[in-house]
């Protein structure tokens, strides 16, 4: 039998004796009792990372994840009822978006490439410039973003209220019918939470011990990955494959998005940018916070010969490469096939992150 089968299904309810134990609620008929939740790695996520930080204000039940996942998929959210979280954040390509920039309700495009959306409960900085410090926090923004959603609050709350299904669904939730945006979005980061990805054949390999899961070619490339290529100082092996640090990698002499100085306001943050992570990177194309490489070949082009010595704050890992790595065509077919291996076949088909509408 396939690893990959073995291995489904990485959360396990828990069900605990306060959390199951019937709550008064302010009706005799209605009984809120919710089944508190974790998010369980396997176990070489856990020693590298730890067990994925829960927060108080938003714990994570069974109810909530399921109401949270209508909620990703569900078009109500935008002005004209066109588009969902998932038009831009696609499961078959890791959540992240195909087209170079997502397409908002009234047809704008924004100026940044969608991001996946991949093991973020370990993350604390989100968007390509750092501005949100909580996915609770993150979810409210394309709601009301005039190029994503376009919609604004006190409309989404009254189209879930009309609706029995959501009444239902949110007192199972949150012991509560009446709704507000805190609650839809603790719903859908707490779905949010459930996405996780540690199934790629690199990690039967690399963490599992299962010599034969990667080709000979794949192993060169991981080679040059942790080695020469030093991209593991940034996308680090701790099982996430970013350090969840704001770094310029030398894309631009001049960068004309100023990435995390647009948050921080600092001029020693021009042209830094998330450091991504690696997983299912096969199926996030294109690349880059401005899309600007359609395929890993482009990526790998630019670290091995394209890097802008001159652009401003540029990371202290990059000038050891000179402006590259000065990679041989078989070099870089090595390393593209090493990142071909991160892909986590089960994550971007399991059904239970697919569309339940
Ligand atoms: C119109 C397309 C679009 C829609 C709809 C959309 N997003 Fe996004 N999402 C983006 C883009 C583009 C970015 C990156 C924007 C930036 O960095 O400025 C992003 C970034 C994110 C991030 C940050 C990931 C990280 O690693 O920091 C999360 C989380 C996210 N979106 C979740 C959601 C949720 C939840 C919804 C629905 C409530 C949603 N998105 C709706 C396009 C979209
Ligand atoms: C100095 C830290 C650093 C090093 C070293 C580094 N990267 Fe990156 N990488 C980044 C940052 C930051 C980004 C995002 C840049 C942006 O969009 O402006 C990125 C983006 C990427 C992307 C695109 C991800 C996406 O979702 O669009 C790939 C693929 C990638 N790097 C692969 C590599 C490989 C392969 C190496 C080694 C040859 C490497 N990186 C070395 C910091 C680094």
């Amino acid at each position: 039998m396939k690893k990959g089968l073995i291995l489904v299904g990485y959360i396990t309810v828990i069900c605990t004796i306060n959390a199951c134990r019937k709550k008064d609620t302010q009706t005799a008929t209605e009984s809120y009792s919710p089944t508190a939740m974790s998010v369980t790695v396997p176990a070489y996520v856990a020693k590298y990372v730890g067990s994925m930080p829960m927060t108080g204000t938003n714990p994570m039940t069974a109810e909530g994840v399921e109401l949270g996942h209508k909620l990703f998929y569900d078009k109500t959210l935008s002005n004209d009822m066109t588009i969902s979280c998932a038009s831009c954040h696609k499961q078959e390509n890791a959540f992240d978006d195909p087209r170079p920039f997502s397409q908002g309700t009234n047809g704008s495009f924004g100026d940044r490439n969608a991001m996946a959306i991949i093991n973020l409960g370990w993350n604390t900085r989100f968007f390509w410039d750092g501005r949100r410090a909580s996915l609770e926090g993150q979810a409210h923004d394309p709601v009301t973003n005039p190029i994503e959603m376009a919609n604004n609050w006190p409309e989404v709350v009254k189209r879930l209220q009309n609706s029995t299904v959501y009444s239902d669904l949110f007192f199972k939730a949150f012991g509560t019918r009446t709704i507000d945006s805190n609650l839809v979005v603790n719903a859908i980061s707490q779905f949010e939470r459930t996405l996780v990805s540690f199934n790629s054949r690199f990690d039967h390999f690399y963490f599992e011990g299962d010599s034969t899961a990667l080709t000979a070619q794949e192993q060169r490339g991981l080679a040059i990955f942790v080695g020469d290529g030093k991209c593991k100082n940034c996308h680090l092996m701790n099982t996430l494959f970013t350090d969840h640090e704001f770094r310029n990698n030398g894309l631009d002499a001049n960068p004309k998005d100023d990435g995390l100085m647009k948050f921080t306001g600092s001029a020693a943050d021009k042209g830094k940018f998330k450091v991504p992570t690696l997983r299912n990177i096969a199926v996030t194309a294109p690349y880059m916070h401005d899309s600007r490489f359609t395929t890993l070949e482009d990526v790998v082009d630019f670290y091995s010969s394209k890097i802008q010595q001159t652009s401003p704050n540029l990371d202290e890992h990059m000038p050891e490469f000179g402006s590259g790595l000065n990679l041989t065509t078989q070099q870089k077919a090595d390393l593209v096939a090493f990142l071909k291996s991160l892909t986590d076949e089960d994550f971007i088909r399991n059904p239970k992150f697919s569309d339940p509408n």
